[in-house]
């Protein structure tokens, strides 16, 4: 059965340290929204593998995407990057979002049309379509696409921006892909910037990478059906800035890595330490290693 969504409003609101009558008041919007739902539905109108689908409500879009939503109004973030896009439906809430913030850059990364990745399951967007190919024009304006694998991409993207409020993991569910970007993206995070990770149930790197930061997320269940629990993980990097130091410090706990400050692993040797892509142990930073996440907010209950 699928969860009531306001039912994580309380949990919502106190991980993200605001009022839930905010998170009312942008989930009233996001529902009356009829403007959005048509422009969605005329778009996969003709589109035969969406066979007629009329979408009446936003939760027929899934709560997940109702979430980003909710999350974007609330953290009103400048420069948000997801990797993940297929159809673009996530992109298009956090656009959606950003518009009515009146600010913000989504930068999204995904495979191009001829690069199918089938050991992953992921289905492939329709027919002659590419990722992102439901995103209503008038959101365009705020968006990047970028086009190819993650593991090149995003670490080129990263390093032109110095920095990031907010990331989205959705692409590749391996282990050590969602370490990989974890890792990296992290690292570009603003002090109190926030990583969101879906399907944080597919294995332990959510919880890892979470443990080895010493952080405090919370998980959000957005469907429970007899067969499938899709979680989403939420977590923010403490607002004090990471020094030289803690960086010195996260390298002296990963086997055979030099530990001075100067000879320290930089950003993205520190994510392929974590991910355990070349290069790297394939270890995760020691519980103590990185900051704490501020101890404020609450652990959710894995529902
Ligand atoms: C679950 S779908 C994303 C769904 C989307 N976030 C939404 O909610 O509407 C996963 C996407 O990740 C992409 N993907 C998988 N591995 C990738 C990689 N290594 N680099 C970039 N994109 C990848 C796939 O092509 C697929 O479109």
């Amino acid at each position: 059965m699928e969860m009531i969504f306001e039912d994580y409003f309380p949990q919502l609101a106190n991980h993200w340290q605001v009022g839930e009558s905010q998170l009312k008041l942008h989930w009233d919007e996001l529902r009356s929204d009829r403007q959005f739902l048509s422009d969605l539905n005329s778009v996969v109108r003709d589109v035969p593998e969406f066979m007629g689908a009329c979408f009446k409500h936003v939760r027929d879009l899934r709560n997940y995407r109702c979430l980003l939503y909710l999350f974007t109004r609330v953290i009103q973030p400048e420069i948000f990057v997801e990797t993940g896009v297929l159809n673009g439906f996530s992109s298009a809430f956090i656009l959606l979002a950003m518009r009515h913030n009146r600010k913000g850059i989504l930068y999204s990364i995904d495979l191009p049309p001829d690069d199918e990745i089938l050991e992953q399951g992921n289905r492939p967007v329709p027919q002659g379509k590419s990722a992102g190919w439901v995103i209503p024009d008038s959101l365009r304006s705020s968006h990047h696409l970028l086009l190819g694998r993650a593991q090149t991409i995003l670490p080129d993207l990263l390093e032109k921006q110095s920095s990031i409020d907010a990331f989205l993991h959705d692409s590749d569910h391996s282990y050590s892909h969602m370490m990989f970007e974890l890792g990296l993206s992290w690292d570009y995070l603003r002090p109190g910037g926030w990583l969101l990770c879906d399907n944080v149930e597919a294995n332990s790197a959510f919880s890892d990478f979470e443990r080895g930061v010493d952080g405090n997320g919370l998980i959000v269940a957005s469907f429970n059906t007899p067969t499938r629990i899709w979680k989403h993980g939420l977590l923010q990097k403490p607002l004090r800035a990471v020094d030289c130091d803690d960086h010195a410090g996260a390298a002296a706990s990963v086997k055979g890595k030099k530990t001075t400050a100067e000879g320290a692993p930089g950003r993205l040797e520190q994510a392929a330490i974590r991910s355990g892509l070349p290069g790297g142990t394939g270890a995760v930073p020691a519980r103590g290693s990185m900051p704490r996440a501020g101890g404020r907010a609450k652990r959710g209950p894995l529902t």
